[in-house]
């Protein structure tokens, strides 16, 4: 059981297998999101750079951010596009979201290299890469360092998606293509299943709440009475002994009246009967 109730500092670890994780490694924990290609258009000449590090940020006005290598090729060529879109492939993509990334575009047009198919975008210049399931259209709002990445705030002015892979909420996990997870390294993963959460409605989660916490509390006065019964059980053989016992500091003690019971005989000592504890 933790010491307190809703995780003080006192509680203890959950379990004692647990592995500390390198610092400079922690974000992979965080990995397992979609993958995007991200596509940008400068001089007329265009690049696709797959990445991981990329979130939502805001729904009004409605901001994505995706996250770069300061040395990448992209980077620059973002930083001069000033817009790029955000390509969500499928499952399909997989071995060509591997290539593209071990590419630099100041090497190789990879567009070229792969002959992936592009469309034109409603709003930016960059390609629409055909075969992907969604694509998130953005115009650079914002940009921060960000150690050694340089982070990209793009306000979305545009975005589209298959009907029959997203319903308008989120992608559907049933439907033939959906997007390429990332794990790291060569893994990827998609959506396999989905399922309801049991969202508390606002009248059943405080008495919920309040359940687990009357049961934290049945194990506490639990232990409290077990604790008392040994300090009485110690008292009782002070007694027989004859030794003569403090009655207000025992009463503090162990938060108990003895002048409510009522077989108290001082002529003997304290005796005190068991079912009051
Ligand atoms: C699945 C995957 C995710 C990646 N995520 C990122 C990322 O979030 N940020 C980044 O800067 N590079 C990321 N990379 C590495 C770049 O894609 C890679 O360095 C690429 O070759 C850079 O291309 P460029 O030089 O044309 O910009 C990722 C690579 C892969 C395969």
């Amino acid at each position: 059981m933790s010491e307190s109730t809703f995780g003080s500092p006192l509680s203890s670890a959950p379990s004692d297998d647990l592995e500390a994780i390198d610092v400079g490694s922690a974000t992979r924990l965080l990995s397992g999101g979609v993958v995007a290609l991200v596509t940008s258009t400068w001089r007329g000449e265009s690049n696709v750079i797959p990445i991981s590090w990329h979130t939502p940020l805001s729904s009004s006005p409605p901001l994505v951010g995706v996250s770069l290598e300061q040395s990448r090729y992209s980077t620059d060529m973002l930083s001069h596009a000033g817009e790029f879109v955000i390509n969500i492939p499928p499952k399909e993509l997989a071995n060509h979201v591997g290539y593209l990334g071990s590419l630099s575009g100041e090497d190789v047009n990879k567009f070229e290299a792969t002959q992936l198919e592009t469309f034109s975008g409603r709003r930016v210049a960059a390609p629409l890469i055909s075969d992907c399931c969604a694509w998130i259209e953005c115009e650079i709002v914002e940009r921060i360092q960000t150690g050694d990445h340089l982070f990209f705030i793009g306000l979305i002015l545009s975005a589209q998606a298959h009907s029959a892979i997203h319903d308008g909420n989120s992608f559907l996990p049933k439907s033939e293509t959906t997007p390429l997870h990332f794990l790291g390294g060569n893994s990827y993963s998609t959506l396999r299943e989905s399922f309801v959460a049991r969202a508390p409605s606002a009248s059943d989660a405080p008495e919920e709440i309040l359940q687990s916490m009357i049961e934290e509390d049945l194990e506490l006065s639990r232990e409290v009475r077990e604790k008392k019964e040994e300090e009485l059980g110690k008292l009782a053989k002070e007694l027989e002994k004859g030794n003569v016992i403090d009655t207000k500091t025992l009463e503090s003690e162990l938060g108990i009246d003895l002048g409510s019971i009522d077989n108290l005989d001082l002529s003997k000592g304290i005796v005190l009967d068991d079912s009051n504890s």
